[in-house]
C-alpha cells in the first residue's frame, strides 16, 4: 500500500437512534461497474418535538453588507462561530454559523467584480470555506486541507494527523496552507450570473460541519440576467433545502464517532446521513404566501446525502409546474418545462413558477417523491390573491457557448465505487482513497477534455474550478443535464460523459462525490491544471 494512501478509521460502533441499512458492493475499477440499487442510507431518527408542517413562515438569510467597496472590489467579513438559534419552536439549537445565521448570510456579487471575504474562525474546530460553483483561483478555492484554525488555538499536528491512520509522514501530506484564525478568500467572479453557495470543506469533516450549519448562498448577477423581464425583488426566492434530525433537546444529531470533531469517522455505515425533518432556509417545513404571479425560485439541494424529486401538489392547471431557466452555471439558452425536478446534493435549479395558474386560497405543497413519510413534503405556498405581474419568460434567455466534444484532447474515466478496505466500507475513485498528494488528472489550461464518470450506485459528482456540459448518459440525457453544470447525478450502473474546459487558473483542485459522507470517506480526487 502506498504511503500516501489513506486508510479510514471509524467503523461500525452502533448507535441507538440509528437505522443502518445493509450495504455491500464490489466492483473492478476500470470496468463498467455493476449496477447496485440504492444501498440505503443511515437515517437518524428525530427525537425532538416538531412543529406541525407548514405552520412556520419561511425566512430568508440576511444579505451581507460589504464593510467597504472600491472601484474593483466589495470587501466582506464573515466570522464562523457557534450560535444558539431557534429552529424548532421553544427550543434552542447550537449551530455552527456564519455570522450567527443559519443558513449563512447571502452574498450578492456582480460578474467580473471582485469579492474579498475576510473570514475569521471562532469555531472550536478548523474550517475552510469553498465557494461551490465559483471559478476561483486555487489558493482561494477552499482546498480541503487549507484550513483556518480556530482563533482560540488548535493542537498542532497530532490531533489532525489522526485523520490519516496507519502510516507516519502524513502530517506533511496533510499540510495545506494553514491560516491561524483568519484569512482572506478572493473571488474574481469572472463568470456568468448564477446561483452559487458557500460551505465548509474541511478534510474528513465536511459532513458534520455542514450538517451543523455551515452553508450559505452566494448569488452572482450580471447585465444579461438583469436585462431579462424575470420576476425579481420579493418574487425571487432562494430556497436552500436540506434534511436534519434533532435530539430531544433540539440539538442537531449527527453520528460522529467523535462529537468534538477531532477524530473522523461515523458510528454508522458511511453511506450517507439523513434526517427526517425537512428544512428550507433553516425553517422546518415552512409556508410562504405568494400572489397570483410568477416567482423565481432558486432551488438548492444542500442536503448531505438526500436526493430530492420535487414537484408541486396540486399541479397547476394547464401545464407543468416548473419552467427551468437556469442550472448550476447560470441561465439556460432557452427555458424548459418540467413537472418534477430530480435534484442531487449540490445541484441548483433556477425555475419560474406561475402561481396565477392557481385559484386564490390554494395551498400548494412542494413535494419530494423520493422522501419518506415526513420528508415527502418540503414546504407550502399559500396563494393569496391577485397582483399585477409585468414579468415574462423570454423564449431566448442567454447565449450558451457549446463545448465541442470533437475538440476534446483526451478522455479520462473516473469510476466511483463503494468497496471495502480491511473490512471497512470506503468510497473510492479509480480504486484510490483520497490523498492530498495523488494527482489523478493533469489537464492543460485552455484545453477541452471529456471526462467519463461511472458508478455502481448513486453518486452526485462535483468538479471544482470549471463548469461542464453533459454530452451523454447511459440511457439518454435527462432534462436536469441541461446547461452549464458543476454537479451531475450518477445513478446505479450509470456512465455519464461531460465536456469540460480548464480556463484561467492553474493549480490543484478537487473533484468529488457531493454525498458529504462519501466525500469524507475518501471519495475525492485531485486534478492539477497547468
Ligand atoms: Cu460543494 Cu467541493 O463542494
Ligand atoms: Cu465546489
Ligand atoms: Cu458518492
Amino acid at each position: 500500500m502506498s504511503p500516501t494512501r489513506r486508510t479510514i478509521i471509524g467503523g461500525l460502533i452502533g448507535g441507538a437512534a440509528v437505522t443502518a441499512l445493509p450495504f455491500a458492493l464490489r466492483g473492478e475499477p476500470g470496468s463498467r461497474p455493476t449496477a447496485v440499487p440504492d444501498p440505503g442510507f443511515t437515517r437518524i431518527a428525530n427525537q425532538a418535538a416538531l412543529p406541525a408542517q407548514f405552520s412556520l413562515p419561511l425566512k430568508f438569510p440576511p444579505v451581507l453588507r460589504p464593510t467597504r467597496t472600491d472601484s474593483t472590489t466589495d470587501y466582506y467579513t464573515i466570522t464562523a462561530r457557534e450560535a444558539n438559534l431557534t429552529i424548532l419552536p421553544g427550543m434552542s439549537t447550537r449551530v455552527f454559523s456564519y455570522e450567527g445565521s443559519f443558513p449563512g448570510p447571502t452574498i450578492e456579487a456582480r460578474s467580473n467584480r471582485r469579492v474579498v471575504v475576510t473570514t475569521t474562525n471562532q469555531l472550536p474546530v478548523p474550517t475552510v470555506t469553498h465557494l461551490h460553483g465559483g471559478h476561483t483561483p486555487a489558493d482561494s478555492d477552499g482546498y480541503a486541507t487549507d484550513l483556518i484554525l480556530p482563533v482560540g488555538g488548535w493542537p498542532a499536528a497530532p490531533a489532525h494527523a489522526t485523520s490519516h491512520t496507519g502510516h507516519m509522514g502524513h502530517a506533511a501530506e496533510m499540510a495545506g496552507v494553514v491560516a491561524q484564525g483568519t484569512r482572506d478568500y478572493v473571488y474574481p467572479n469572472k463568470q456568468r450570473a448564477a446561483t452559487l453557495w458557500y460551505h465548509d470543506h474541511r478534510m474528513d469533516f465536511t459532513g458534520p460541519q455542514v450538517w451543523r450549519g455551515l452553508a450559505g448562498f452566494y448569488l452572482i448577477r450580471d447585465s444579461v440576467d438583469d436585462a431579462l423581464p424575470l420576476p425579481e425583488g420579493d418574487r425571487e426566492l432562494p430556497l436552500m433545502i436540506m434534511d436534519r434530525s434533532f435530539d430531544a433537546n433540539g440539538q442537531f444529531t449527527y453520528p460522529s464517532a467523535d462529537p468534538t470533531l477531532r477524530t473522523p469517522g461515523l458510528t454508522v455505515n458511511p453511506n450517507g446521513v439523513q434526517g427526517d425533518v425537512m428544512l428550507v432556509n433553516g425553517v422546518p417545513w415552512p409556508f410562504h404566501e405568494v400572489k397570483q404571479a410568477k416567482y423565481r425560485l432558486r432551488l438548492l439541494n444542500a442536503a448531505n446525502s438526500r436526493r430530492l424529486r420535487v414537484s408541486l401538489s396540486p399541479s397547476p392547471s394547464g401545464g407543468k409546474a416548473f419552467t427551468q431557466i437556469g442550472s448550476d452555471g447560470g441561465l439556460l439558452a432557452a427555458p424548459q418545462q418540467m413537472s418534477s425536478i430530480y435534484m442531487v446534493p449540490g445541484e441548483r435549479f433556477d425555475v419560474i413558477v406561475d402561481f396565477s395558474k392557481y385559484a386564490a386560497g390554494t395551498n400548494v405543497v412542494m413535494t419530494n417523491s423520493l422522501g419518506e413519510s415526513s420528508t415527502n413534503k418540503i414546504m407550502q405556498f399559500r396563494v393569496t390573491g391577485p397582483a399585477s405581474d409585468s414579468s415574462s419568460i423570454p423564449a431566448q434567455l442567454s447565449t450558451v457557448e457549446r463545448l465541442d466534444p470533437n475538440q476534446s484532447v483526451r478522455t479520462r474515466t473516473f469510476t466511483f465505487l463503494n468497496t471495502s478496505r480491511n473490512g471497512k466500507e470506503v468510497h473510492v475513485i479509480n480504486d484510490q482513497l483520497f490523498s492530498t498528494g495523488y494527482i489523478m488528472a493533469d489537464p492543460r489550461l485552455g484545453q477541452i477534455e471529456t471526462w467519463e464518470f461511472r458508478s455502481s450506485t448513486h453518486h452526485p459528482v462535483h468538479v471544482h474550478l470549471n463548469p461542464f456540459q453533459v454530452i451523454s448518459r447511459e440511457g439518454g440525457l435527462e432534462p436536469e443535464d441541461a446547461g452549464w453544470k458543476d454537479t451531475v447525478r450518477l445513478t446505479p450502473g450509470d456512465s455519464v460523459r461531460v465536456a469540460i474546459r480548464f480556463d484561467d487558473y492553474a493549480g490543484k483542485y478537487m473533484l468529488h462525490c457531493h454525498n458529504l459522507e462519501h466525500e469524507d470517506m475518501a471519495m475525492m480526487a485531485n486534478f492539477q491544471v497547468s
